[in-house]
């Protein structure tokens, strides 16, 4: 683990930066979990937060979903997405961020009775109260992709009372075995209703998932993305049409894509010409929130203020906003770096 100098991090949690890649459920703390599901009669596997944090020691993307659906089964009423929502945009303010595009999974809920209103309603509520306070966020509604395509349709169509509340879709969840191909459809329907569009691919899953979800869902941004690198084409491609890739660099080693940071394609992903952003994907099982990705990552990679800087703006960029807003946003990492130099 390379040393990290205190001055380096202050600036890279101050850096404006924007948040793509985050599940909402992933920011549920253990002791979270312990709190909700004594508040709501929820029973579970675990005996305490240690003996449940212990547990947080995945092999791959599978055996950490199967932990993070178990740790969503104590959210059901609205002031629960709420309190979540809360903690969660209080925590990336508190790591520069200005602007969050959240992820939320729906069926997760809707599977165990609590009704598409109560997800959306709570998580608004804090959105709300986030920009009231000067954040700017939205929700994007994920389709988990283990479930089938009449589900996803289901899903969307359950949403769309909430049309206003969430600016895409995205597709997370088990990714090996179910290509994007399978929701070609739904996503069809999905931009026909002028939402956005983003896609996990390329985490556990090949470079031609990649290739699918730009292709057959009309992605705008890929989520992970980092299995690109096998296919040279698919890299010339990605960086010619400046592809933001959501890149998770603490998920990475937590579900053994990568065996250290300090070997993460991160680095070689920029120097490929790549729109990098760096995100915290599941803050609460992978060890840390989008500041101490930053961190961490800079220092294990060996990557400098500048290069710090070009990804934070790439994250800016890369954002679902107006172009006075970007504009805006952009304008405030200037000033940030302004302030900072020589520093
Ligand atoms: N759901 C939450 N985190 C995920 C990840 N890293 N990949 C796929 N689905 C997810
Ligand atoms: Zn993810």
């Amino acid at each position: 683990m390379s040393a990290i100098d205190p001055a380096f991090a202050t600036f890279l949690v101050g850096l404006p930066k924007a948040e793509l890649h985050v599940h909402i459920e992933g920011t549920l703390e253990p002791e979270t979990i312990f709190r909700l599901a004594a508040r709501n009669g929820v029973a579970l596997a675990y005996e305490s937060v240690e003996a449940l944090r212990a547990a947080y020691a995945f092999t791959d993307l599978q055996s950490f979903l199967d932990i993070y659906y178990a740790g969503a089964s104590v959210l059901l009423t609205a002031a629960d997405f709420a309190d979540m929502g809360r903690a969660y945009l209080a925590r990336a303010a508190a790591d520069g961020v200005i602007r969050a595009e959240i992820f939320f999974d729906p069926q997760t809920h809707t599977a165990r009775g609590v009704a598409m209103a109560t997800v959306i309603e709570g998580l608004t509520r804090a959105l709300d109260e986030a920009r009231a306070g000067g954040m700017s966020c939205d929700l994007i509604l994920c389709f988990l992709r283990h479930l089938s395509e009449e589900d996803a349709f289901a899903t969307l169509r359950a949403a769309l009372p909430f049309r206003d509340a969430f600016i895409g879709v995205g597709l997370d969840s088990s990714e090996v075995g179910h290509p994007p191909e399978k929701f070609a459809r739904v996503f069809a329907e999905a931009r026909a209703l002028g939402l956005h569009v983003v896609a996990h691919a390329g985490e556990e899953g090949p470079p031609d998932y990649i290739v699918q979800a730009l292709d057959l869902l009309g992605a705008e941004r890929i989520d992970h993305g980092v299995r690109c690198l096998e296919d040279a084409d698919l890299v010339a491609r990605l960086a010619r049409e400046r592809v933001p890739l959501t890149v998770c660099p603490f998920s990475n080693v937590k579900l053994r894509v990568c065996d250290r940071l300090e070997d993460h394609p991160l680095r070689r992903m920029l120097e490929a010409g790549l729109a990098v952003t760096i995100n915290s994907d599941d803050p609460a099982y992978f060890g840390g929130q989008i500041g101490a990705n930053y961190v961490e990552t800079c220092a294990a990679l060996g990557l400098d203020r500048a290069a710090a800087a070009r990804i934070a703006r790439t994250s800016l960029e890369a954002s679902f906003v107006d172009a006075a807003t970007k504009a805006g946003f952009l304008a405030r990492l200037d000033a940030h770096l302004a302030a900072t130099a020589g520093a």
